[in-house]
């Protein structure tokens, strides 16, 4: 009775058991992917088939080299047990049997995901759609996505559908493999789409440095594609427009609107040209095929400010980046930056050398601040004093003073009133000379008068007398 009873457990276990491999394994792949169809019972014999018609694939007699259909040679291979299908084309989306050398066989079923968008080439800003279809089979399937840099998509840029993925508000970084993750039971199956973003590459963080010296070369203002597109990628988007603008610094001068330096001429070859239509030599586009490359070189103006270089499109999309430029100044001996301190967090640095005979010489180092003036100028400081602005060790821009020293020039008017000074004062001096004497000379009259009166008299009368 209890035998029979385990009988009927063992009977009941391998039917179901035998059922369950009798039924269709699911697989997932995409057009030209590899997949494996897996086999993990040993056999001496092992052959794959194809539906329609049992087409034969692949067989292995007693762990041979295996046989291989002509047309599947490079296609098809063997790991273990399994079977391996590479390049996967629309034929293999249909139903494999691996038959076993116990009779035994077992069915495999291949479903296609396919991942579409509806513009694979889109715009920075523009919104990505993608979506992920998959046939229903008797498993059930969850559908995930990631991103170009392989994160799973997931947070306020993204709205998820059960199939689809809409990315908004693009940018360089959307640009590339986006893939949709299949899983199914405990297997997973990937299938990817590559997205064109068209955009700018970023402008660099820090402002650029240059100085007025007219020894320094144009400066080189970058703006270019974050990354090389086939043609037709940058037909498709409809580039009408380009232009690169200035405007300068508010403090520098009154706010008037951006002044347009440059356009974009949209013929056969790319190029710029001012705004009187003359052609501007020498650029980037001229040599770069790809047409990426909107650098431009230039003297920069006077105060520094802000360069734009824009691209408009036909979609009425318009991207821009705007660098900014800053020119190191030196209003007297002084050179500075304009606007403001540097910042010590930017990692800028001042360094000046000074003619070695100066008296401020060897300049103690005082990295981030400006010179407080020469205090007491001589001869001995005149040369060439110059400024580095670093970064990291590198120069950034430069500015040199040729100071020269003269003697103090010695104003005419100066001179016409301290001769007049002199002048009067002389006067003065002679005026009371003469005084003085003229009132020494008037005392020894009157005193030569008296002596004469006394010497004349002969009989001189006694005062008492003559008052009596
Ligand atoms: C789009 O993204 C850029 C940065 O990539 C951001 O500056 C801009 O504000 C975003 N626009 C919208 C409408 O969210
Ligand atoms: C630029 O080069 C073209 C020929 O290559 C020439 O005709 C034109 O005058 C040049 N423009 C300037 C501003 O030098
Ligand atoms: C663009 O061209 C300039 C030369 O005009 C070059 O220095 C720069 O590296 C180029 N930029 C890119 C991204 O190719």
């Amino acid at each position: 009775m209890k035998l029979c009873s385990m009988k009927i457990v063992i009977w009941i276990t391998t039917t179901i058991f035998s059922t369950q491999t009798e039924a269709k394994v699911v697989i997932y792949g995409q057009l030209g992917d590899t997949v494996m169809l897996p086999n993990e019972q040993r056999s001496r014999e092992v052959r794959w088939t194809r539906e329609p018609g049992r087409r034969a694939l692949l067989t292995m007699l007693s762990n041979s080299v295996p046989s291989i259909d002509p047309e599947m040679i490079g296609r098809v291979s063997l790991s273990g047990y399994s079977l391996v299908l590479k390049d996967l084309k629309l034929e293999d989306f249909t139903v494999f049997k691996c038959h076993l050398s116990n009779y035994e066989s077992k069915e495999y079923q291949l479903y296609q995901i396919k991942v579409s968008a509806v513009s694979a080439t889109v715009l920075a800003t523009q919104d990505l759609s993608l979506s992920c279809t998959v046939p229903k089979s008797d498993v059930s399937t969850i559908i995930s996505w990631s991103d170009p840099q392989d994160q799973k998509a997931e947070g306020s840029r993204f709205r998820l559908g059960e199939h689809t993925l809409t990315v908004l508000n693009v940018s360089a970084r959307d640009h590339g493999k986006w893939t949709c993750i299949v899983t199914y039971g405990t297997s997973k199956a990937t299938a990817t789409l590559f997205a064109t973003v068209v955009d700018i590459s970023p402008s660099p963080p820090q402002p650029l440095y240059t100085s007025l010296s007219s020894s320094s070369p144009s400066l080189l203002l970058p703006c270019s594609l974050h990354t090389r597109f086939d043609s037709s990628a940058l037909g498709s988007v409809g580039l009408k427009a380009g232009h690169w603008s200035f405007a300068p610094f508010p403090w520098d001068a009154a706010p008037e609107g951006p002044q347009k330096l440059l356009d974009l001429s949209l013929g056969p070859q790319l190029r710029w040209e001012t705004p009187s239509g003359q052609r501007l030599n020498g650029t980037a586009l001229e040599t770069d095929a790809d047409r990426t490359n909107l650098s431009i070189s230039r003297k920069v103006e006077e105060g520094g400010g802000l360069y734009t270089c824009t691209l408009e499109f036909n979609s009425g999309v318009t991207l821009s980046r705007t660098l900014r430029v800053e020119v190191l100044r030196r209003p007297g001996a002084q050179p500075h930056l304009h606007p403001g301190p540097l910042f010590a967090a930017q990692g800028l640095e001042l360094k000046w050398s000074v003619p070695r005979q100066s008296s401020l010489s060897p300049l103690p180092a005082s990295p981030h601040r400006p010179l407080q003036g020469i205090p007491r100028v001589s001869e001995k400081d005149k040369g060439i004093w110059k400024c580095d602005l670093l970064k990291d060790d590198k120069v950034l821009a430069t500015a040199t003073l040729n100071l020269r020293t003269e003697r103090v020039p010695v104003d005419a008017w100066l001179v016409v009133s301290v001769c007049g000074a002199a002048v009067v004062l002389f006067l003065l001096l002679a005026l009371v000379f003469l005084c003085v004497r003229r009132h020494r000379q008037q005392k020894m009259f009157m005193r030569r008068r008296r002596k004469t009166k006394y010497c004349r008299c002969k009989h001189p009368q006694v005062k008492g007398f003559y008052r009596s």
